[in-house]
């Protein structure tokens, strides 16, 4: 998602109104302060999703789906991030700034239009020459051997770039203008001696289109066995390649209903598959999959499939692959992984065994458990005491990855049984000291800062605070039980006003996750002391965090204000307490570790006041 400048969010936000905005689309029944329906994100047949006027911000009990109007929309009709927000800007008549990386205040006007026209128009020219070029009918014949059909051609809009150096510049126009927009789109290259020519000359064409079809740039195949095989364009203001996917502009307008994704290698691939029935893939555009990329495919269908070869680039591209995936791994979603045959890859398999066979492998694929653990353990031996302690040292630093979860606890405790160490110090584990090599995307540029992983996901996270490790995952929670940083998190994002109860220096020692999420929070607040729920959620939006502080907020059952306030100030005054209980924690737990037949008499006497001073400090007396 690129950075809009948070105030035009925060003046979107300002003017929508969740209750009309949602009302829209799911019919609301108003109940007390707060309006009620049928939650339309899971099945059910009592009410259970319910909306907020006064804090702008929607919660279902069911399923804990949780939001402000934004995130509403993007999530029910299935809309990224941009296409909601232009959307609701629309229906509000607020005009969309440009993307701003550095998130500044003046909202420059789009400039890029002129680059999609040029896009079009050369699609367009391409398509054209592939039924009416003199030379059309070596390219159509390539196109046949290959077994492609007319129609399925016609829907990805694939074409031919004639031989010779300016084609397309000469189609065009060649003003400075054209050739500005031309050069800016990717499509002309310039030489050392300052001269510029068609990118693509003699290739068959395949435009890549967004999200809503415009085509923003090419990947173009040569006829026969030169060198490189597939040119694609550069990056462009209108194309980064870790945000786009081949094919799925195709997938979507489908009319058959989307329910998962397959990722593949190759633009033949996609388009093979989608002529024998399978019209779900989607490739990413010689580039690894990104976070981005995940994030925006889940938000589509619970179900992806990656689909590689089965060669040592394969594996590579597999693992890059199940990194970026493991931060959108949230409760629900799944993930699988299949290696095909050597030699094989989609579009020959196909061709050759038809859609049911492929079919049957993608239902078979491995999930993403099953192949995190086969890759982590490749080449230990895990009957040795010592390929187990590495097997460890190697896996709990992906499943630090995962988001909070019913699954992220399964994994810890299948990593547990595995090794026989224990779940609470394999979230202590941190990775191996060997250098780890960076996730960064070959040829991708840097995503954009709100792409980027937050901090507390790059490189070791730190110490999980000990008391989010005895409690189980976040989900099965009732707000009561909820550990206390997290129950005032929640508390400042209902009422951020309440910020003036929280003293400075509250665990600013503490370096938990969940220690710096709160000081974060507090921070944002005393610097926008105006600060709304919906627009504090707003900032976070789109980030692990984000959906961290909704249900947080959602979960939250006190609805008066002067209870919000007294809850507030005793957990305060437990957090105070805090840093105490931590150290004893550590103390009982060290103690714990050994056995109980080696321990001194004075070491039983502590473990037992060890005991007692933790019930005292925790307030479970
Ligand atoms: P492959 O080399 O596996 O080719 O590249 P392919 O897709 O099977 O191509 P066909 O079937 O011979 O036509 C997979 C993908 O990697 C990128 C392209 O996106 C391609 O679809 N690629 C490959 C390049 O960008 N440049 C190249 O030179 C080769
Ligand atoms: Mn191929």
């Amino acid at each position: 998602m690129a950075r809009l400048p948070q105030a035009f969010l925060d003046d979107l936000l300002d003017r929508l109104d969740i209750v009309e905005v949602i009302d829209r689309r799911v019919k609301l029944k108003k109940a007390g302060k707060n309006y009620m329906a049928c939650c339309p994100f899971h099945d059910e047949k009592t009410p259970s999703f319910s909306v907020n006027p006064e804090r702008q911000f929607y919660y279902c009990f069911g399923c804990g789906a949780g939001g402000n109007a934004l995130g509403f929309v993007m999530d029910y009709e299935r809309l990224d991030f941009r296409e909601a927000v232009e959307g609701l800007a629309q229906s509000v008549g607020l005009e969309v700034p440009k993307d701003d990386p550095r998130g500044g205040q003046e909202p420059p006007k789009d400039d890029n239009k002129p680059l999609y026209q040029a896009l079009e128009h050369a699609s367009k020219f391409y398509e054209h020459a592939l039924r009416q070029h003199p030379e059309r009918h070596k390219v159509v014949n390539y196109l046949k051997r290959r077994g492609l059909t007319g129609e399925v051609a016609r829907d990805f809009r694939v074409g031919f770039a004639p031989a010779g150096w300016d084609n397309l510049m000469q189609a065009s126009g060649t003003d400075e203008a054209s050739q500005e927009r031309l050069m800016r789109s990717g499509m002309l290259v310039k030489n050392d001696q300052g001269r510029t020519y068609d990118r693509f000359r003699d290739r068959v064409m395949f435009p890549i289109q967004d999200q809503r079809g415009r085509v923003i740039a090419f990947g173009g195949r040569v006829l026969g066995d030169d060198k490189p095989k597939y040119l694609n364009s550069p990056e462009t203001p209108v194309f980064q390649k870790s945000r786009e996917l081949y094919g799925l502009w195709q997938a979507r307008k489908h009319p058959r209903r989307l329910e998962r994704i397959v990722v593949v290698e190759g633009y033949m691939d996609v388009i093979a598959l989608a002529q024998h029935g399978i019209p779900y893939a989607v490739a990413t555009l010689g580039t690894s999959t990104s976070e981005t990329h995940l994030e925006r495919l889940f938000r589509l269908v619970p179900e992806v499939v990656f689909c590689f070869d089965g060669d040592d680039a394969g594996r590579k591209a597999a693992f890059r692959g199940l990194e970026a995936t493991l931060p959108a791994m949230q409760d629900g979603r799944q993930a699988k992984f299949l290696f095909l045959p050597e030699g094989e890859d989609p579009d020959t398999l196909v061709r050759a065994k038809g859609q049911a066979y492929l079919e049957n492998l993608f239902d078979h694929a491995d999930p993403l458990e099953t192949f995190l653990f086969k890759h982590v353990a490749e080449g230990l031996d895990l009957e040795s005491m010592d390929g187990r302690a590495r097997f460890s040292k190697l896996g709990a630093p992906h499943l630090h990855r995962l988001p909070e979860g019913v699954f992220k606890t399964l994994m810890y405790q299948a990593l547990a049984e595995k090794t026989g160490i224990d779940v609470e110090s394999l979230k202590r584990l941190q990775p191996p000291p060997a250098p780890r090599p960076q996730r960064v995307e070959s040829g991708a540029q840097a995503p954009s800062a709100s792409e980027t992983a937050p901090p507390m996901e790059q490189d070791a996270p730190p110490p999980e605070d000990s008391v989010s490790m005895e409690e189980p995952a976040l989900q099965s929670l009732s707000p009561s039980s909820l550990n206390p940083i997290h129950r005032l998190i929640g508390l400042l994002v209902l009422k951020p006003a309440l910020v003036g109860n929280v003293p400075d220096n509250l665990l600013v020692t503490e370096g938990s996750r969940d220690a710096v999420l709160l000081s974060e929070i507090v921070a944002h607040i005393r610097q926008y002391p105006e600060v709304t729920t919906a627009a504090l959620l707003g900032f976070w939006f789109g980030t692990p965090e984000g959906d961290f502080l909704n249900a947080l907020a959602g979960r939250e059952t006190i609805e008066e204000d002067a209870g919000l306030e007294a809850l507030c100030i005793a957990l305060i005054e437990k957090l105070c307490r805090h840093p105490a209980l931590n150290a004893a924690r550590q103390q009982f737990e060290a103690l714990k570790r050994k056995p109980y037949g080696e321990l001194t008499q004075e070491e039983k006497q502590a473990l037992l006041s060890l005991t007692q001073e933790i019930r005292t400090l925790s307030g479970r007396t």
